[in-house]
This record gives C-alpha cells, sequence and structure tokens, in this order.
C-alpha cells in the first residue's frame, strides 16, 4: 500500500500518470483514503510526541474532510492524543457569529475539536466578525501566527467546483495572503443548502491565501464524488492558471491529490487510457473508447474510418482485434443502439437479448428511489410515465422528507392560511389548528433568518413537501396515493446537510420497504456522489439494506438501475438503458417539476440534461429524440 504522505513529493511514476502533474492517489473509496491519512497523521503526532514537539496542521472544511475526522475522532478513542497539535483552519465566511449553525467554528467544533483533547489555545480559526476596517490587520496578524507556531507542517485541502483552495476564486495570485474575498456564484450555490438557500448564503469570507497554503511543507488536497471529477482533471493535468486555484499546487514540491475512483473519472488515464498506454480490450473498453473517437472526431460512429482510430491513438484496438474500422464500428453501433428502449420495463413478447430489460414477467414491480422528494422526478420523470402506462406496479420511495430544502416563506404561507381560515370559522371548532398555526409563525419569527427549524417546523415543511411530491408524482401517472410512500428516514430528521450520520435503524427502514415491494427492478441514484452528501447517503442505506436481503426470493431476480442527479451528468459510454421522451413528455415532466415550488435549489430550470444526452446519441448516428432518460445497470 502507498503510504499518502510518502507519495507526497514524488513525481510521476508510471507511464499511465504521465498527464498528471501532481501526484495523483486514486483509492477504490474516500473511507479507505481516510483511514489511512488518519493513521499516518495519527503516526506523525505521535513521532513528534516522542521528540516533545508540536505538529501544525492546516484543516479545512466541507463535506469533504469529514470522514477523515472521523476517523481521527475514532483514533483519539483508542488512545491517539492532540494535545501537541496546533491547528489553523483555512477559512471563514465573513459576517457569521461562532454559534451560527453553518459558521467553520461551529462546524469545526462539531465534527472534531468537541470530541479530542486539543487544548483550546491551540485552535486558530478566522473571526468572520472582525469589524471590516481591521480585516487587514486581522489577517496580517493571522499569517504572523502560523509563522509563529513554526508553519504548516501539513495542510488538508478540499477543491471547489471553481478550483478554489481555501476561498481563493478564481483569479486569486500564487502569492496571494491571508484576506477578504468575494465568494463565486458557483461556490455560493454548493452552500445554498447548508443555509437554506441562496440568499441566505454570505457573499464573503475571510481566508487563507494561495500564498499562505504553499509555504505549507506538505499538502494532500482530498476530493470525493464525480462531481468533483472535472475540476480534479484541470487542476491535475490543465495548465497553470490562476482561474483555478488548485492547479497552483503543481509548482508545490510536496502536494499530492487523493481522490475516490468516482473524482478520478475524468483523468486521462481513466478517462482515455488508450492514450497512456495498453489496454485490455475488453467490450467496454472497445465501446468506450469508440465513442470517444466519434466525439473527439465528430463523426457518426458508422463513419469512422481506419484512418480516425489510428491518427487519434485508438489504432492498437483495430490492431490488436484484427479488425477493420468498418467492422468494430458496427459492433458499437449496435451496441449503443440495442440500450434505446421505449420499454424500461421491459417488453412484452420479445425475448431479445439484447433489451435492456427483460421481458419476463410481464408486469414488474417497480421501485423508484428517491433522496430528496424531487430526486426522481428530475431524473426519471419521463420513465415513470412509461412504467406506469405500461402497466408495471410503480410505486416511488421517498427516502427523506426533504424538509431542510423548503424556504420560510412556503411554511409561512401555510401557517398563515390556517390561521385566516380559524378566524374564518370565528374560532369555533378551529381552537387547536389555531394555536399550531401562531406556534409556527412564532417559531419562525424566532430562529430568524439563519436559525434553526424547530421539530414542529421541520415536520410541517416536510409535509408541505409530500404534498408537492404527489402533485408532481399525478403529472407522471402515479395517481394512488399508495405509489408513492415517504419514508422520513431517520438520518436526516435532526441532521443539518454534510453533517449526517447513517445509522441501523435507517437500514432496517430500508429493508422493510424492499421486502415489502419485492421488486423485480429498482431505479436508485446517489451512486457518485460526494460520500457525505445526502443522497449517497440514501444510496447507502439502500445498498446495505439490498446486501442484507440476499437471501430474499425476489432478490434472484431484481434489476437495479442507476440513475443521476443534476451534478454529475452521465457520459454516454456509461449509459445501459436509454428511455427517449418526445417534446410532449419533456414537457409534462417540466410541468412535474415544477409541482415543488417550495423548495430552494437551481436545479429546476428545465432538464437540459435529457436533451444533451439526445444530442450526444444523435451525434453518435443514432435516432434523433427530443430528450433521453439515461440509466447504468448496477445489477
Ligand atoms: C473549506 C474550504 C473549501 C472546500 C471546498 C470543497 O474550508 O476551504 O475550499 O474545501 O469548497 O467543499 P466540499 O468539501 O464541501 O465539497
Amino acid at each position: 500500500m502507498t503510504e499518502i504522505l510518502e507519495a507526497i513529493g514524488q513525481k510521476q511514476l508510471t507511464q499511465q500518470e504521465r498527464f498528471e502533474k501532481t501526484r495523483t492517489l486514486v483509492f477504490p473509496e474516500s473511507s479507505e483514503a481516510c483511514r489511512q491519512l488518519a493513521r499516518e497523521v495519527a503516526e506523525l503526532i505521535e513521532s513528534r510526541q516522542k521528540s516533545k514537539e508540536n505538529v501544525v496542521l492546516g484543516l479545512a472544511t466541507g463535506s469533504t474532510p469529514v470522514p477523515f475526522y472521523r476517523e481521527l475522532v475514532r483514533l483519539h478513542k483508542k488512545g491517539l492524543s492532540f494535545k501537541n497539535v496546533i491547528t489553523f483552519n483555512l477559512d471563514e465566511y465573513y459576517g457569521l457569529t461562532r454559534d451560527h449553525p453553518e459558521s467553520y467554528y461551529r462546524f469545526m467544533h462539531d465534527q472534531l475539536f468537541d470530541h479530542i483533547d486539543i487544548p483550546a489555545e491551540n485552535i486558530h480559526i478566522p473571526d468572520g466578525t472582525i469589524p471590516l476596517d481591521e480585516v487587514y490587520d486581522y489577517c496580517h496578524g493571522y499569517e504572523r501566527e502560523i509563522v509563529e507556531a513554526g508553519g504548516l507542517d501539513l495542510q488538508i485541502l478540499g477543491i471547489g467546483r471553481t478550483g478554489h483552495i481555501g476561498f481563493n476564486e478564481p483569479g486569486s495570485a500564487i502569492n496571494s495572503p491571508t484576506r477578504m474575498i468575494t465568494l463565486d456564484r458557483v461556490t455560493r450555490a454548493d452552500a445554498a443548502a447548508d443555509f437554506l438557500g441562496i440568499a441566505n448564503v454570505p457573499r464573503s469570507a475571510i481566508t487563507m491565501g494561495v500564498g499562505t497554503i504553499m509555504k505549507a511543507r506538505r499538502i494532500v488536497l482530498m476530493a470525493w464524488g464525480g462531481n468533483k471529477a472535472s475540476i480534479v482533471r484541470e487542476a491535475v493535468e490543465g495548465d497553470v492558471t490562476d482561474q483555478i486555484s488548485a492547479s497552483f499546487l503543481q509548482e508545490h514540491e510536496n502536494a499530492i491529490f487523493l481522490i475516490d475512483a468516482a473524482a478520478s473519472g475524468r483523468l486521462t488515464r481513466v478517462q482515455h487510457p488508450w492514450l497512456v498506454g495498453s489496454v485490455n480490450w475488453t467490450d467496454a473498453m472497445i465501446k468506450r473508447s469508440v465513442i470517444w473517437l466519434a466525439e473527439t472526431v465528430r463523426s457518426p460512429i458508422l463513419k469512422l474510418t481506419d484512418e480516425d482510430y489510428n491518427e487519434h491513438g485508438v489504432g492498437e484496438l483495430l490492431a490488436t482485434t484484427n479488425k477493420k474500422a468498418y467492422h468494430v464500428n458496427i459492433d458499437v453501433f449496435n451496441e449503443v443502439q440495442h440500450t434505446i428502449t421505449g420499454w424500461p420495463g421491459g417488453k412484452k413478447g420479445t425475448e431479445n437479448e439484447r433489451r435492456p430489460e427483460r421481458a419476463c414477467p410481464v408486469q414488474k414491480n417497480v421501485l423508484v428511489l428517491c433522496p430528496e422528494p424531487s430526486d426522481a422526478i428530475v431524473g426519471l420523470a419521463g420513465t415513470i410515465d412509461r412504467l406506469v402506462e405500461q402497466e408495471h406496479n410503480v410505486t416511488m420511495v421517498v427516502q427523506t422528507s426533504g424538509n431542510l430544502r423548503v424556504r420560510d416563506v412556503s411554511a409561512r404561507n401555510f401557517a398563515s392560511v390556517i390561521n385566516e381560515m380559524a378566524e374564518l370559522a370565528h374560532g369555533t371548532g378551529w381552537e387547536n389548528q389555531k394555536s399550531y398555526a401562531e406556534s409556527i409563525l412564532n417559531e419562525l419569527d424566532e430562529k430568524g433568518e439563519f436559525g434553526v427549524d424547530s421539530a414542529l417546523v421541520r415536520r410541517l415543511k416536510g409535509l408541505i413537501l409530500r404534498g408537492e411530491a404527489r402533485d408532481a408524482g399525478e403529472v407522471c401517472g402515479l395517481e394512488e396515493s399508495s405509489q408513492i410512500r415517504f419514508l422520513d428516514l431517520p438520518f436526516y430528521e435532526t441532521g443539518r446537510y454534510r453533517r449526517f450520520r447513517l445509522e441501523n435503524e435507517d437500514i432496517e427502514v430500508m429493508k422493510t420497504i424492499l421486502n415489502d415491494v419485492k421488486p423485480h427492478s429498482i431505479f436508485a441514484t446517489g451512486h457518485v456522489g460526494d460520500p457525505s452528501s445526502m443522497q449517497a447517503m440514501c444510496f447507502q442505506a439502500f445498498k446495505e439494506a439490498f446486501e442484507e436481503c440476499s437471501d430474499e426470493k425476489w432478490r434472484e431476480d431484481c434489476f437495479v438501475w442507476l440513475y443521476r442527479g443534476k451534478d454529475s451528468p452521465v457520459s454516454t459510454h456509461e449509459i445501459d438503458m436509454a428511455v427517449p421522451m418526445s417534446p410532449d413528455q419533456l414537457e409534462q415532466k417540466r410541468e412535474a417539476i415544477r409541482k415543488f415550488q417550495s423548495i430552494t435549489g437551481d436545479e429546476f430550470e428545465s432538464p437540459t440534461d435529457n436533451q444533451l444526452i439526445a444530442g450526444n446519441y444523435d451525434k453518435l448516428g443514432m435516432a434523433e429524440y427530443e430528450a433521453i432518460e439515461a440509466f447504468e445497470r448496477l445489477l
């Protein structure tokens, strides 16, 4: 096993890595990477303890380091002391007090500091409440404190979708110091769920500069999940540019990227392995390379020539398989063609091996898993509609209440309506409802714009969303109330984004629903998300429950289809089933999505991903559809 801290500073070692300008270690799972990094950091701390020295760590917040901090806490419980550790956090939102639930001060204490024995005076987190005219001196002082502590031994980083490290947004110079910055729109959008709406996300922050980070003796940047894959590639393989501050790490002697398989998906060695060395030409690899070739030379598959293969680094495929382009083209064309089906539950009477779904049983029990109430509608509204129309028993199971996404204004409106109805009824028989509505309104007032919702408010918000989910489901043909079920998984109910923890009871709830529905096919999502994301946790809960049901009869004949969320679009070669949509069906999907009026987020513009997928199929020479919903087959 490669030691992470030792690998730091080594340059690209293999032919495969030759496009990568910063050393990059890929672990199958983030949990494994975090376990190993935590063990190595623990060894560093202990070795310094022996020589009575301190360790100075630069720390990050956000979802990424959460599993790493959990590991450190676990090691502390087994005896690791943090008495000789001094920490400096990268950043803090400007304007947030320490006790704000989304302050990085609160985050670090919740995730790490409250659970270990680090002396309070060793903890440094930028103060977001410094008056504006003192910020400059304050930042200068923060830098000085790092120097006085002996400089950063190890800086832990995440990476934002803008490529930022700390909050060094595009335009930050390589020698920028600790300072106040304006947050990028993308960064604010990414934090919108945490703050219950983008309008609540602070516009500025205090951050260590790129220069401050670059002075660290060693740097580990972690990234998990498919939504980080593109920016990781740009930072690791692209040019050094102030538009992606993580690319500056290419200039650091001792920096390393630690990523999981999903985040490695766009690295050349993973995405186009044939460009970096010999590959094993499996059917999947052939499909992938031919689609890539067609996209690169902008040609339909059937028009690719031997020259195209040779001139774009795929000549080895023809040589190894001893085939002409013509034959390879036909094979791959057919394979892609066979992913297209208007029968996502299988077509009666067609025992065609090459169809994505089985014909039998003719009427399937289909379970659509939906982490938050809108996910499945955004992901597969058209497919749900077809499944219902083709007379399958479709059950949409909404895993969490999604109440954290509901805006205050919706809860306020609802409570006000009850109040007014009570007044119209002159109080008679409406006393309970009136006092309920008043409690809601009072609690909303008391918590203010950024406060945490009470259990009562969260419950109401969940119920509002249920209503919207039912309306949306109805647009897609789910008309019976029994066709939509709400699990309100317990892990979500008391938590906040990035801080959820799955418990056994969540798995048990999932097991009960699986055994109840006895599905022939399951549609699920969350498989490529950041592991701390709500979708990934819902997927994990499903996966564990599914595994625990392995002896059940229904498991013998169950397909699992995966759909994607908006952040990590599927690549054409990954698609195993493509369900086309007509313009009318697309409009119907938009209508369903519009039913979610109470929630925050920017994903509800239009289902353009579906149109992109259709465009990609069209360019490969497939039939031209208005839109396509796409699925990968897991099992
Ligand atoms: C946090 C920080 C940021 C995050 C980045 C990724 O202290 O400085 O650079 O590391 O925004 O955030 P997550 O991990 O939430 O995806």
